[in-house]
């Protein structure tokens, strides 16, 4: 009766937490002040804890709040063992562990483990000669030519330029991944690694639930030091790291980091009661990725971030591929995750034109597909990219690219200026969006007054309201938790994707209008249960609005 193209079989019993969970990423400086000094803190984080309950999701994750001189905001770490003083203290922190327990909330900490801060004691103690104990904790090289001042190879950085960066003290170059500030840990040398797994066991003893690992495919370069290849590509994607006119081949996605993968993974599996959880920020294509999760026969990271999603074009057909690709890459007992924005990338709205059809569209999608659903403070009310002149950026890529004519920076698919997906959460069409009652770190978006959560929750059709009701469905069926996923290819089409997620006793159908026709489906054999168009009284007809999503309960 049904055509349908059988992509895994296995329907599980039990399983992890994080299978199920639906994580919300917290930006904690954008996120509630309570101190009032303009930036979000880790009480405001725990006043919040119940919105973030009250939503359906099972976990947050947060970006860094170590010490840290903040010239990345949070990412550039000068102490792995204590709290930046304006997010709070230590006590505060462990109160936030256990108000997310108490709420059932798993608790996943941001780990900057490839490079710290040029202002870590460790990295000090390494510049300051040849011969120290930490010597060789960063990746330090010799320079080329008469003088060594030449650049030791020709490695680019992640965001363009070279990597090395001459240190005159040392009279030696070191390498950067990012920025020059954030110097490499050099992996190679096993006290360091060991030195960042205690880390990672001391905030498991307290109670963190997981890591987000931040770009872990930077960890290890290779010893030889040879220079990368010449490539055409010019700028790096999700799917490929290439770019700069090289093949990210020694400093990239190297052996080394899949196997470290797998030893950061017997870490965490020695904690238990709950089990932990590892995503990592990487980027490849689907084998790449996969051996991050995987190599060798050994497991590693639980997830990584798949990042085609945040650019993925709001299409049936594309959308079929990408889930069909995804469920033969990463099927059981991989989990896929699925995520359309973050602190580093164009807010998700924004890319769908400010529709918030399309937006209640992609959450339908997000929150029922088989995978983890990943969504960004802010997101849940359709908070939108606010605009920030480059020259006027605090994020340290506008300040790097600040000699960009704005134009040719406001021509680019994805923003330069991180500040502009980065502005304060907007809680009320009060002063500062009710943030905070001093001056906010960044301006609060000019739309406060009509998205704000206060506004959003008073409105039934909201895309807030919207988030609640299919993650209540996600959360309370068994199908949508651990049921199989397969592709109904005979109501697909080209404006058309719809898939099952079935257990033995239940059958949804999912069915989304990716276009912005009218479109008529096949009458469905079932009981609507949820329309992104529940503003429409009759959605029990075949034909589906421009961006409309069902959810169908099949009954046979
Ligand atoms: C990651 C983070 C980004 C940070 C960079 C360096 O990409 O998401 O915010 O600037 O790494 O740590």
């Amino acid at each position: 009766m049904f055509s349908i193209v059988v992509i895994q079989q296995t329907v599980l019993a039990q399983e992890a937490w994080y299978k199920k969970a639906a994580i919300y990423q917290i930006y904690p400086r954008s996120f509630y002040d309570t101190n009032g000094d303009g930036i979000g803190d880790i009480n405001g984080i725990i006043e919040k804890l119940d919105y973030i309950q009250s939503m359906g999701f099972q976990a947050i994750w947060i970006s860094p709040f170590f010490s840290s001189p903040k010239k990345d905001f949070g990412y550039d770490i000068s102490d792995y063992y204590n709290i930046a003083p304006e997010y709070g203290t230590m006590q505060d922190c462990e109160r936030l562990i256990s108000a997310a327990h108490k709420r059932n909330l798993k608790v996943i900490f941001d780990l900057v483990m490839n490079h710290t801060s040029d202002e870590h004691e460790w990295f000090k103690t390494s510049a300051s000669s040849k011969e120290n104990n930490k010597a060789d904790w960063y990746v330090w090289k010799d320079g080329k030519g008469k003088n060594g001042k030449q650049k030791p190879n020709n490695w680019k950085a992640m965001i363009g330029g070279s990597g090395w960066h001459w240190h005159e003290g040392r009279k030696q170059f070191y390498w950067s991944s990012f920025l020059p500030f954030q110097p490499d840990l050099n992996y190679h040398n096993p006290e360091v690694k060991q030195a960042m797994l205690n880390v990672a066991k001391h905030w498991l003893q307290k109670g963190v639930d997981g890591f987000r690992l931040d770009i872990f495919n930077a960890i290890y370069e290779d010893e030889s030091m040879k220079n990368n290849p010449f490539s055409f590509k010019i700028v790096p994607s999700e799917s490929n790291p290439n770019g700069f006119f090289q093949k990210a081949k020694y400093n990239i996605n190297h052996e080394k980091s899949f196997q470290f993968a797998t030893e950061f993974r017997q870490v965490i599996d020695s904690f238990q009661n709950p089990e932990r959880y590892l995503i990592g920020e990487v980027f490849g294509d689907n084998e790449t990725l996969k051996k991050f999760c995987n190599y060798n026969g050994k497991g590693g990271l639980n997830t990584v971030f798949l990042f085609k999603t945040l650019t993925e074009k709001l299409k049936a057909k594309p959308y079929r591929k990408m889930v069909a690709e995804l469920e033969k890459d990463f099927r059981e007992p991989f989990t896929p995750v699925y995520v359309y924005s973050n602190h580093d990338r164009k807010r998700s709205i924004s890319r769908l034109d400010g529709n918030i059809e399309k937006a209640k569209l992609l959450a339908m999608f997000q929150f029922t597909v088989r995978g983890i659903p990943y969504t960004y403070y802010g997101e849940e009310i359709g908070m939108t990219q606010s605009y920030i002149p480059l020259k006027q950026g605090l994020d340290p890529l506008a300040q790097r690219f600040k000699w960009m004519p704005q134009f040719l920076a406001n021509m680019s698919s994805e923003s330069i200026n991180r500040d502009e997906c980065r502005t304060p959460m907007q809680w009320t069409a009060e002063t500062n969006a009710g943030f905070t009652n001093a001056t906010p770190w960044l301006p609060v978006n000019i739309n406060y007054t009509e998205t704000n959560v206060k506004t959003t929750t008073e409105n039934e059709n909201s895309l807030l309201n919207f988030y609640k009701k299919a993650l209540k469905i996600r959360n309370n069926t068994n199908a949508f938790q651990n049921g199989i996923l397969e592709i109904d290819t005979e109501k697909s089409s080209k404006r058309i994707f719809a898939f099952y997620r079935l257990t033995d006793s239940e059958k949804y159908l999912i069915v989304l209008n990716m276009s912005k026709k009218h479109t008529s489906i096949n009458h469905l054999k079932g009981k609507i249960i949820l329309s992104t168009r529940n503003d429409i009284n009759d959605i029990t007809t075949k034909k589906m609005r421009p961006y409309e999503g069902r959810i169908v309960k099949i009954s046979e």
